[in-house]
């Protein structure tokens, strides 16, 4: 499909904005009220990103996916198909997995409390004595479950039971790297990271590269940071890429790709790194060799936790001659988000202040004024 970006902005020295824009007031990041309010209007409403296919290769695999009250089992049925169920029996509302990840041996899943046990489907299976209830029809009492859309080996679930289409909301992404084979890849390495920030922070960060030279004086060195260019302004999602300086080079520690270019890399593509937000909880970052992505989950208006996967080819993974060049990709990013979550938390610390009314944004940060807008427009705020 064709990219729907309403705007495609080049910066450079001459660039200027129509309008002077400014952030959110302190409070976004701070208070306890809107925090609750974004669960409900945005993280149980919206497409989230919770894992991968390869997490949940067979039937019977599951994951968790947990967010503030809500736990999510994540398993594969033995139709092959993925869905999410609430972790909530249907009998008195018991809790029922406590493991991050695992295995349903018996392809059910069984509460521990009174032993009623479900189908991969969430289908109530038995209910022990329950029969001798005329009144009770087990068909009535299957797990509650997510929508859950799988895209290029995501895995997105959206708790609300009437949600805007998977296909409308991500219409700029759908084909738009289908020929790098992005389902094939494998996570190489994951890093999870617990910050004092507010999660918006963390997207904010992402799309702007004002503080690239300052923050991040090596990756300033391998992507020019004023050679930033946004392709992408679609509702909640925003990106862009920036060129690479050295010719077939990629993010790591001395500018060398770390495998060879995934399928359909090819031109100008050889040297672009993508940075792509998807609100509101996934940063999607296509190297021409490798990707890296980030699933941002919230834990209350001051801390977030970012779980950063890197994706690679199965066959580079297992070449002992690319253990030391992906290695390298991994200290990279691990170093660019420290010197990323520093910053964030800083900032986190200095918008509580009663000092702190709204900040102005430079000719360089004008995306992120898009972020704000779909906060508000989430929320039904205006201010
Ligand atoms: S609460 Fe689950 S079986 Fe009783
Ligand atoms: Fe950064």
């Amino acid at each position: 499909m064709e990219n729907q970006s309403s705007q495609y902005l080049t910066r450079g020295k001459d660039y200027e904005l129509k309008e002077q824009l400014f952030t959110l007031p302190g409070k976004y990041y701070t208070s306890e009220d809107i925090y609750k309010e974004e669960l409900d209007k945005i993280f149980y409403k919206r497409w989230i990103l919770v894992g991968r296919e390869e997490q949940i290769p067979h039937a019977g695999d599951y994951f968790l996916y947990n967010i503030e009250n809500e736990s999510l089992i994540v398993t594969r049925d033995a139709g092959n198909k993925v869905n999410a169920h609430f972790n909530v029996c249907r009998h008195r509302g018991t809790r029922m997995c406590t493991e991050s990840k695992g295995h349903f041996a018996g392809k059910s899943i069984q509460c521990p409390y009174h032993a009623w046990t479900y189908n991969l489907k969430g289908e109530l299976a038995g209910a022990p004595l329950m029969n001798e209830l005329k009144q009770f029809d087990k068909k009535n009492y299957s797990l509650h479950s997510a929508k859950v859309q799988t895209w290029e080996g995501f895995i997105f679930i959206n708790m609300d039971e009437n949600p805007t289409p998977f296909e409308k909301e991500f219409a700029p992404l759908i084909g738009k790297w289908t020929d790098r084979k992005f389902p094939e890849l494998r996570i190489a390495h994951t890093i999870e990271y617990n910050l004092k920030c507010n999660w918006k922070l963390i997207l904010q960060n992402y799309q702007e590269c004002y503080h690239c030279p300052g923050v991040h004086p090596l990756l300033a060195e391998l992507t020019p940071f004023r050679g930033a260019s946004h392709d992408c302004m679609h509702g909640g999602i925003l990106g862009g890429f920036m060129n690479i300086t050295k010719e077939g080079g990629s993010m790591t520690m001395n500018g060398e790709a770390a495998g060879p270019a995934l399928p359909g890399v090819a031109g100008n593509e050889k040297q672009r790194i993508y940075y792509y937000s998807i609100y509101p909880n996934m940063l999607l970052t296509p190297h021409p060799d490798f990707v890296l992505y980030h699933v941002i989950t919230p834990k209350g208006p001051h801390n977030v936790q970012l779980m950063c996967n890197w994706l690679f080819r199965p066959e580079v993974i297992n070449d002992p001659n690319y253990k030391e060049s992906i290695d390298s990709a991994i200290k990279f990013w691990d170093l660019t988000n420290q010197q990323d979550w520093q910053v964030c938390e800083q900032m986190q610390l200095g918008v509580g202040s009663k000092k702190f009314g709204t900040g102005h944004y430079s000719g360089m940060e004008d995306v992120l004024s898009e972020i704000d807008k779909e906060t508000l427009r989430s929320l039904g705020h205006s201010i």
